[in-house]
């Protein structure tokens, strides 16, 4: 295990975003606003979002030899992501996701391209890529049996497991007993055993101090053991919300990695997904350390960053 590394094994994306004040009906056309081609992919974006905040990070997932997958990997290199296990395949196109933005909102289409070969063949040859790291993230871009098998790895291996089902599917139990936390938002917690939309909180009671729900501007809830806990989301504009699920995932692994309290961790998280809304596109958005240290002492947050 090298010491503090973070791994995040999932997608790999190139984003066409277009932003608009008004959502086409079927057969309509609309002017938009504004255009971006961007960095994306739910792992790829954790991964950025943990270097960004200074973690050492393995990112685990397939690219192909496209310009967009030239690119992206160009574009991890720069932010300082270890991509040696990023394995390119010969004649694959890239994945890509096709987002629309409407009142900080987004639509988004993704075709997975190389992200589908994420396979169990895959993980069992880059299992030491795994090893190496001492907390793992995941979620639902690329194939879920690998995922399973990833998860079994990390468990063998005292690796902290974290499992953000998004988007959401039908999943093996497995996987998320496997998981040292659960991230979900108000959809995924639907597909959690167990859970009851008539009391929608009383599922985090069940798995206190492992499921943790994201509610957007509410915050985010978990149960402590002892009671339901609300860590409120900070207050800003929102401009795009893409990514901000990433972020979170991302600066959690961070702040757990580096012995935050739950509490601390959802508190940092909170921080680092609000700043990426703040700003278009997905990777191009989220908040470096400097950045959110510089908010948490601007805004007097109980937030002890040392590192
Ligand atoms: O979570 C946002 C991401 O979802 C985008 O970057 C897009 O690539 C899709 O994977």
């Amino acid at each position: 295990m090298i010491k503090n590394r973070i791994g995040v094994i999932g997608s790999i994306n190139t984003d066409i975003v277009c932003e608009t004040d008004k959502l086409p009906k079927i057969g309509e056309t609309v002017m938009g606003n504004k255009f971006l081609i961007s960095f994306g992919g739910k792992g790829a974006n954790e991964a950025v979002a943990c270097a960004r905040l200074g973690a050492s990070t393995n990112l685990l997932g397939c690219v192909g030899d496209d310009m967009f997958s030239k690119n992206a990997i160009a574009n991890l290199q720069q932010e300082g992501v270890h991509i040696t296990a990023v394995k390119q395949l010969k004649g694959k196109q890239g994945g890509i996701a096709n987002i629309t933005v409407h009142n900080g909102n987004n639509q988004i289409v993704v075709i997975s391209g190389a992200n589908a070969l994420v396979d169990e063949n895959y993980i069992n040859k880059y299992a030491n890529r795994i090893k190496e790291c001492s907390i793992v993230g995941c979620q639902f871009e690329t194939p879920i049996e690998a995922l399973v098998l990833a998860s079994d790895i990390c468990v063998k291996n005292g690796i902290k497991f974290v499992l953000n089902p998004s988007p959401i599917k039908k999943y093996p139990k497995k996987l998320f007993n496997n998981a040292s936390y659960v991230i979900v938002n108000e959809v995924e917690i639907q597909e959690v055993e167990g859970y009851n939309p008539q009391k929608p909180f009383e599922i985090l009671e069940k798995h206190a101090n492992k499921l943790i729900l994201t509610k957007g501007k509410s915050g985010a809830y978990y149960h402590n053991g002892q009671k339901l806990v609300n860590v409120p989301a900070i207050n800003v504009k929102v401009l795009d919300t893409t990514g901000a699920g990433d972020t979170f995932l991302g600066s959690f692994m961070v702040a757990i990695n580096n012995n935050f309290s739950l509490f601390d961790a959802v508190t940092f998280a909170n921080i680092c997904a609000g700043l990426k809304t703040t700003k278009l596109g997905a990777q191009t958005a989220m908040p470096t350390l400097n950045e959110v240290k510089k908010y948490v002492k601007k805004n007097r947050i109980n937030l002890q960053i040392n590192f």
